[in-house]
């Protein structure tokens, strides 16, 4: 006879009552946290959001009353009750709590506290295999990757064993509640001891399904399986603010012409030239580009706002002067300018015989050693304005560094 089973519901049990002595530290590993959460609290979560009121009940430490109350978020459907000495006791206890709340489900996950990273879709895969056999136990497992081998108790290999068909248990692992309970409540009159609960299910001879697991439904273990879960949740969540140094590049550009003349400014360096620049003050188009890139650190508009020609304190002024109120803004804005790279793009004069002359001329207005100021140049290939020898371009950049992170 067909016998259609009546419809599956779910309750969730997390054992949550042992002692955490390998990942040592402080309090009980289900109470640590990690981002800023416990372990507990994300494990229940993690079930919460998957659905809106099924029941969960946590078991845990009699020790740990507080503590749990602590650090989880309660309603209404989250129930609480007291473990025992071994895993398998504490999961008979919750699987008997469970077993007796008015609205009792049809199945049970049981699912380790410790094993907050669960996924939804595992969630999912483990409920869609109970809904289709509803009498076969289910169990995520990853297939074994590296070669096995045994060992006697001086490290000598016995064997190596064939890794084919082999798996690693992990939980939630999804059974028809009465049944489970009553094959726990069988293991713990016989004394037995297993390592998980679907084995107790293959020791009465019921089937028992693996689907595939999740590499990262880890099991915190160890006191380094908190620092790899801390990163594990910086790098699935970019929309957590991660803190990073406040490093700014500011970026500057400026163009003068050429006209007629004897001598150019460049970077504050003068070069005998047959042409000159044509522009406000010395039209040192280096400094200026370069004054730019520090405004730009610190997003303050640019040369134009702050050295008005109209402005008698900067009529004439050499433009050095400009750099040097531009670094002052930025330290007075908290910033430590690092580096400073400028680029030319002119036919004429050749810069590489006064690079060092110019570097050594920014190194001086703004305090830096040489080895941070970068200076260059290219042609441009005769193309254009500056093909033509009719101006000079210069772009720039500088990087300042602020306190404290963003
Ligand atoms: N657990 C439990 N009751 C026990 C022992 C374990 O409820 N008597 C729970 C743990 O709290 C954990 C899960 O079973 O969520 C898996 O066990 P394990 O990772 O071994 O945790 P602990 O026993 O706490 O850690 P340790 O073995 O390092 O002491
Ligand atoms: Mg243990």
């Amino acid at each position: 006879m067909h016998h259609q089973q009546s419809k599956v519901t779910f309750g969730i049990v997390i054992p949550a009552a042992g002692r955490g002595t390998r990942a040592g530290q402080g309090c009980q590993k289900a109470y640590r946290r990690i981002s800023g959460d416990t372990v507990i609290n994300r494990t229940v979560k993690l079930f919460r959001s998957w659905n809106a009121n099924c029941p969960i009940v946590i078991v845990h430490h009699a020790d740990d009353t507080a503590l749990l109350e602590a650090s989880i978020d309660r309603d209404s459907s989250i129930h609480t009750t007291a473990g025992g000495a071994e895993r398998g006791e504490s999961v008979l206890k919750g699987l008997r709590f469970l077993s007796t709340l008015q609205d009792a489900p049809s199945h049970v996950f049981i699912h380790d506290a410790a094993r907050p990273f669960a996924s939804h879709q595992l969630l999912d895969s483990v409920s869609k295999s109970i809904q289709q056999e509803p009498s076969v136990g289910v169990i995520p497992g990853l297939a074994v990757a590296d070669t096995l081998k045994k060992a006697d108790s001086n490290g000598l290999i016995i064997a190596t064993v064939p890794r084919d068909g082999l798996f690693r248990a992990q939980t939630p692992q999804g059974f028809e509640l009465k049944v489970i309970l009553e094959a726990h409540e069988k293991a713990a009159a016989a004394g037995m001891n297993y390592t998980d609960d679907a084995a107790l299910f293959e020791e009465l001879g019921f089937p028992v399904r693996i689907v595939p697991g999740e590499s990262e439904n880890t099991k915190l273990t160890y006191s380094s399986d908190f620092e790899e879960a801390e990163r594990f949740l910086q790098t699935k969540r970019p929309s957590t603010k991660t803190p990073v140094p406040d490093v700014r590049v500011g970026h500057g550009y400026d163009t003068h012409r050429l006209v007629p003349g004897e001598e150019i400014t460049l970077c504050g360096v003068k070069i005998p030239h047959k042409a000159t620049l044509l522009g406000h003050s010395d039209a040192d188009v280096g400094l200026h580009a370069l004054t730019n890139a520090f405004l730009g650190t610190i997003a303050a508009a640019d040369i134009g706002f702050h050295f008005s020609d109209k402005d008698p304190r900067w009529r004439g002024a050499s433009s050095d002067k400009f750099l040097q109120h531009a670094a002052k803004l930025v330290a007075e804005a908290g910033g430590t300018i690092t580096h400073c790279d400028v680029s030319f793009v002119c036919e004429l004069p050749r810069i590489s015989p006064h690079r060092d002359a110019m570097r050594d001329s920014v190194a001086r207005i703004v305090g830096l050693d040489r080895s941070r100021i970068s200076v260059k140049a290219g042609t441009n290939e005769r193309n254009g304005f500056v093909g033509r020898e009719e101006g000079i371009v210069a772009l720039a950049t500088a990087t300042a560094v602020f306190p404290g992170s963003v």
